[in-house]
């Protein structure tokens, strides 16, 4: 098949990730984590103690940190954090951060540039929307957010209830649709997924025949 990208957006804890990884073993391609990439710049500023509400303060330290993808890796600035931009302070900051309009100019061009390259399945709030507005393939997961929370409340390491993660889930999820720039909105031509009762597999299934089937 010639170069082809799947866009995969949706709220918090909807299997994004999950799935998102599965399919691009399944399909051989490669899979961007571009939530990963705003969690970076948010633990720089966390661990730099930079004020999140000073904009600008947080876009200039962005143009001085290394962001990079190698080997399913996460790196900032050469080290991996593939753990620490997970942490209960990165998600209570993260939506905070990736409403600043100039950070994510800077790193939707980087998602860009990635995609332009090789076949991808990347995922995200504004990828069928803003990044990959030309995918083939677009997606929205979707799942209630009880089941949202309880699912990540069961993959948390952290000591958080889940009551916590809940309301960080709910918290994030009413930012991330209520920015001013690409806020998290189903694209026209994405095909919503309701994941809530299905499984991992149902749903990677599910994906991989559309693409498989050209829809
Ligand atoms: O996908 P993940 O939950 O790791 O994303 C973390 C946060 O990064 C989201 O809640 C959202 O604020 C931001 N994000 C975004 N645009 C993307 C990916 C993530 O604004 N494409």
């Amino acid at each position: 098949m010639e170069k082809y990208s799947i866009a995969i957006d949706g709220p918090a804890g909807a299997g994004k990730s999950t799935i998102s990884k599965i399919v691009a073993q399944k399909l051989g391609l490669e899979y961007i984590d571009t939530g990963a990439m705003y969690r970076a710049v948010t633990l720089k500023a966390l661990s730099t103690g930079t004020d999140i509400s000073d904009s600008q303060s947080v876009v200039e330290l962005l143009k001085d940190t290394d962001i990079d993808f190698r080997e399913n890796h996460i790196y900032m600035d050469e080290r991996v954090v593939d753990e620490e931009i997970r942490s209960s302070e990165v998600n209570q900051n993260v939506s905070s951060v990736a409403k600043i309009g100039e950070i994510r100019e800077i790193l939707v061009s980087k998602q860009r540039e990635i995609a332009n390259s090789k076949s991808v399945i990347m995922d995200g709030r504004d990828i069928g929307t803003t990044v990959l507005s030309d995918a083939e393939y677009k997606f929205y997961l979707n799942a209630s957010v009880e089941e949202r929370a309880r699912r990540r409340y069961e993959e948390d390491k952290s000591s958080q209830s889940y009551e916590e993660i809940k309301r960080d889930i709910e918290k994030r999820d009413e930012i991330d649709m209520n920015r001013e720039i690409s806020p998290l909105v189903k694209a026209e031509d994405a095909v919503e997924v309701d994941t809530t009762d299905m499984d991992i597999e149902e749903v990677v299934d599910f994906i991989v025949g559309r693409v498989r089937g050209g829809k």
